[in-house]
């Protein structure tokens, strides 16, 4: 299969390059590392990814250049775009610009190829356009309640892939619940927490620590986006790529800390607007029609994420 990903000196990206390329896939990476939201990281990991065998990588900002060559392919993979509800306020342009206008002239890029070429679109949603669950798991019929910027760009880009699907595009909406694991984003919570309990200073809380995720290992998220980009399914559906049960922030904050061995110290920061007190997915379609629920829990996934944090740190001790 002939594989575009896009976001591809991403977090999640950079993980989808390496399991596609491990599997032979022929896989074309894309990105433009100066519009991620930490563009130094970006730019080694596309330096990385741009030397290595077997991997093409191409330059392309989705929101400006041509797009013909990212829709010459069996599927995009577009994961590409401005993450985090946190840093969405005040970001506003950012953030249409990168999730909804680059997601529009993809898919347009895409319906543009003759009707028996077009490729297969499997997109990053968020469990973000959910808004806060309630008291069980949110299911895809659920309505969206997005409450930040960030959160309403992907209800927009949910609504543009599933008019393509009306007009004959093969898309895909995968909803993804807090990623971690290696690689992780700076901004996110676990890098953070590790990074800042390794420096022995304490761990920044948003809000109380009673809010709940449902934390989701990187490794089995590429494995849902593998399936759904290789699985016939119906155009335009949306499926939830997250854990079953979700972890209250103090006990994954009580979990790392112990695979640490260091003594949990919190400095309490103020709660971020539009960040929902429970994510909680149901993963009933994504069992019926990916195969798929997650299978790495959340000490053996904190585990390898602390090794991750560990190995760099050494590396650049002794670098
Ligand atoms: N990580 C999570 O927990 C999570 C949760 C829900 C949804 N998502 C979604 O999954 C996708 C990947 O997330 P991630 O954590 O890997 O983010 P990331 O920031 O690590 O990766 C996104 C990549 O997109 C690239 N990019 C941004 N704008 C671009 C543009 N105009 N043209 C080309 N490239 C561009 C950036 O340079 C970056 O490398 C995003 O769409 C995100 O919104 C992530």
């Amino acid at each position: 299969m002939r594989v575009v990903v896009t976001g591809a000196a991403g977090f999640v990206g950079g993980h989808v390059v390496d399991a596609l390329s491990a599997a032979g896939h022929e896989v074309l990476a894309v990105d433009a590392p100066e519009r991620s939201l930490a563009p130094e990281v970006a730019r080694r990991r596309w330096a990385d990814l741009a030397a290595r065998a077997g991997v093409a990588a191409a330059e392309v900002d989705l929101a400006v250049d041509d797009l013909d060559a990212v829709a010459a392919a069996d599927v995009v993979v577009h994961l590409a775009g401005r993450p985090g509800v946190r840093d969405s306020w005040g970001a506003e342009r950012a953030i249409r610009r990168d999730n909804v206008r680059a997601t529009e002239r993809l898919l347009a890029a895409c319906m543009r190829r003759p009707a028996t070429l077009r490729p297969k679109v499997v997109v990053a949603s968020s469990s973000s356009v959910y808004g806060s669950a309630g008291r069980r798991p949110n299911r895809e019929g659920d309505p969206l309640n997005p409450a930040s910027p960030y959160a309403a760009s992907k209800a927009e880009v949910e609504r543009l892939a599933e008019t393509a699907a009306g007009d004959g595009l093969r898309t895909v909406l995968l909803r993804y619940f807090s990623v971690y694991g290696p690689r992780q984003r700076p901004d996110m919570a676990f890098h953070r927490f590790v990074e800042t309990a390794l420096d022995g200073r304490p761990l920044p809380v948003f809000g109380d620590g009673r809010s709940s995720r449902s934390f989701t290992h990187v490794r089995d998220v590429v494995a849902a986006t593998l399936v759904a980009a290789a699985e016939d399914l119906p155009p335009g559906i949306a499926v939830n790529v997250g854990h079953h049960e979700p972890v209250a922030v103090r006990d994954a904050i009580a979990m790392l800390t112990g695979i640490l061995g260091v003594r949990a110290q919190i400095r309490r920061e103020a709660p971020v607007a539009g960040d929902a007190a429970r994510t909680w997915a149901d993963t009933g379609r994504a069992r019926e029609l990916l195969g798929w629920t997650a299978t790495t829990g959340l000490a053996e996934g904190l585990a390898d994420q602390i090794a991750w944090h560990r190995a760099v740190r050494e590396e650049v001790r002794v670098g």
